[in-house]
């Protein structure tokens, strides 16, 4: 180490000759060729924004424009039920494993408890309160097939089913397990759930 901190002739110890080479050899590996292809990359590289404190939402939950504002560590989910009164969607696992919490975002099934709510701006979100109830509804048909116990899988299953239904009016049983595989039951309703989803496919049809 002494030899280290010994002093060259010039005055300047080993340790900043070395600090100082390391230094020369960074500054040759980018100069040349590879600052082009830097200056490239920085051109290429999408423009960030960096949100902090609160910011403005507006997204269309079930037909109506909503606005509010949020974190942006906030979830979709967290909107929705404490910022928006929209409470169909449940929170059970918090960790994208259950389905309680699933919603259609711009036509596709997600999970609202892991889905960021900065990134449904200008999305159209559909809830299971938006759903028809009438007799030849999914919901209605979770209640005749005996599809729920506790009730708080339901609104994830019910809009699973929805979902699977509107893509497949006449799904088998095995797609209809397929449809909703993204979601559980603690209670254990399985069978009544799969005969509803097979109840509302026949009772659709003859709407
Ligand atoms: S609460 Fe979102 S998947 Fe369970
Ligand atoms: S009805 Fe209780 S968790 Fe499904």
């Amino acid at each position: 180490m002494a030899d280290l901190e010994q002093k060259t002739k010039q005055g300047a110890s080993r340790r900043d000759f070395l600090r100082g080479s390391g230094f020369a050899a960074a500054t040759a590996v980018i100069t040349g060729p590879a600052i082009a292809s830097l200056d490239e990359a920085k051109a290429a590289e999408p423009e960030f924004k960096i949100v902090s404190d609160t910011t403005t939402l507006k997204l269309k939950v079930n037909g109506v424009d909503r606005t509010c504002e949020i974190e942006p560590r906030c979830t979709l989910l967290d909107t929705l039920r404490n910022r928006l009164d929209v409470t169909g969607p449940k929170r059970v696992c918090d960790r994208a494993s259950c389905g309680a919490c699933t919603v259609i975002l711009d036509g596709d099934l997600v999970y609202s408890c892991t889905t960021l709510a900065i990134s449904c701006g200008g999305k159209k979100v559909e809830t299971v309160e938006s759903f028809d109830s009438g007799v030849n509804s999914v919901p209605h048909a979770f209640v005749q097939n005996d599809g729920l116990m506790c009730g708080y899988c339901t609104p994830g299953f019910v809009t699973a089913c929805k979902v699977m239904l509107d893509h497949n009016p006449n799904p088998t049983i095995d797609e209809v397990r397929k449809g909703v595989d993204g979601n559980i039951c603690r209670c254990g309703t399985y069978v009544g759930v799969l005969q509803a989803a097979l109840a509302a496919a026949k009772t659709m049809k003859g709407a």
